[in-house]
């Protein structure tokens, strides 16, 4: 019998656009009024005032810490940075050409064999485990590009920061204030955001009780698309690729005229400005000021200029993954690491979802609509 539209109680919608699958008190936005909260906090309050670090305590447990709980877990952070001897020879063993979306993929799946709790299922073995992830996916970003690179790994550091930290393990400098103080509003920028690809893709692997570290690989696997947060290193190519304002508006009309998506603009959400993308519009313009490089930066304000005036009435505008390209570039990091960057803070997020949707746990389970035929009669191999 072939399934029909009317047998659902929901009507079909393609992507699962506007339908409700979990009640959350994580996040929100208003994709009318472009404006992000977590936990009622606005975005742009967050990326003022608040810290990584901070910022995941708030996602995983609701609320802002206190000192004594904010150093308590910034400890426990800071203790699980390292990663096991042997992931760092794993890591030297995978191919130079590998991209670190893979990498990281490939080794937070190895993670979960040398994780302490990974016979636990409780929800304190959960969080122990969103920790150690969370503190190691760092680790791993930098490992994977540094051994890319062929230099040397450098042990974290227990006296900075979450976002200094990883920019140490990066560059093998460790970052001035400023630069820290940037990092951190990226990986804040970045941490959470409702029910995207890749957090849905956690939670549908998490609720079949599966374990944490599954959930994550299966994150970062969405994450790594074009569609999703793999547009951030797309952008930069694009950029480079129209290499000066001139080329701009014939660049953005032949790539629409073939029905190109411009990356780093549009959203499934947002019809209109992406809070996070004003943010980091104006980091990009100080940055860009300050190194007296601003060539790129206007390139991409005037990319911004050429595509609102063509798709603006779509609500079609840059979403978080445009301007944080040109950050990233001013920052001198090197593209094929965006978007594992994004990666190493969406796991806040992405934990925070598994930690929440498993208190009430449904095993995600949709249907589909068969259109194929019925009643084939089955002819025997020799007679086909
Ligand atoms: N370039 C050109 N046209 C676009 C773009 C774009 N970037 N985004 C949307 N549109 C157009 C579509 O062609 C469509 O036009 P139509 O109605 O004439 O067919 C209309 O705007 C609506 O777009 P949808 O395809 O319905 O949008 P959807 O919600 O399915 O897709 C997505 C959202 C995937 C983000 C899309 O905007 C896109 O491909 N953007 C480029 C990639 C990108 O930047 N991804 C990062 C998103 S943010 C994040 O995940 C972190």
């Amino acid at each position: 019998m072939v399934s029909r539209m009317e047998e659902f109680q929901v009507p079909f919608s393609r992507g699962l656009e506007g339908v409700p699958v979990a009640i959350t008190a994580i996040s929100h936005i208003d994709g009318k009024q472009g404006n992000l909260i977590y936990r009622g906090f606005p975005i742009e309050v967050l990326a003022q005032f608040s810290t990584f670090e901070e910022t995941t305590y708030l996602l995983w447990f609701g609320d802002l810490p206190n000192k004594d709980e904010l150093e308590n877990f910034k400890r426990d952070l800071i203790e699980h940075r390292r990663i096991p001897d042997f992931m760092k020879e794993c890591i030297g063993n995978i191919p130079r050409d590998t991209h670190p979306m893979e990498a990281l993929r490939t080794c937070v799946s190895m993670l979960g064999c040398f994780d302490p709790d990974k016979h636990d299922t409780s929800r304190g073995a959960r969080i122990r485990k969103a920790v150690r992830i969370t503190a190691q996916m760092a680790t791993i970003v930098a490992y994977a590009h540094r051994t890319r690179k062929g230099l040397e790994l450098i042990d974290p550091n227990p006296n900075l920061s979450h976002a200094a930290n990883l920019l140490y393990m990066l560059t093998g400098e460790v970052p001035d204030a400023e630069t820290a103080r940037l990092m951190d509003v990226i990986l804040i920028l970045h941490a959470e955001h409702g029910m995207n690809a890749s957090t849905f893709a956690a939670m549908v692997i998490a609720s079949t009780l599966s374990d944490m570290h599954s959930a994550i690989v299966g994150g970062i696997g969405a994450l790594r698309g074009p569609l999703h947060g793999g547009a951030n290193e797309r952008v930069l190519e694009m950029i480079e690729e129209i290499g000066s304002v001139e080329n701009v508006e014939p660049y953005i009309k032949n790539a629409l005229a073939q029905r190109r998506r411009i990356m780093g603009f549009g959203h499934r959400v947002y019809k209109t400005y992406d809070p996070r993308a004003r943010i980091l519009k104006e980091y990009a313009r100080k940055l860009s000021q300050k190194s007296g490089q601003t060539k790129w930066f206007e390139i991409a304000e005037k990319i911004e200029e050429v595509v609102i005036r063509e798709l603006g009435a779509k609500g079609v505008f840059p979403n978080v993954d445009f301007y944080s390209a040109i950050v990233y570039k001013m920052l001198d990091l090197p593209k094929e690491i965006f978007t594992p960057l994004f990666a190493a803070a969406r796991v806040a997020g992405w934990t925070a979802h598994v930690l929440e949707y498993l208190q009430n746990n449904r095993i995600f389970r949709p249907t589909s609509i068969y259109n194929g035929p019925t009643e084939v009669e089955y002819i025997p191999l020799e007679e086909r």
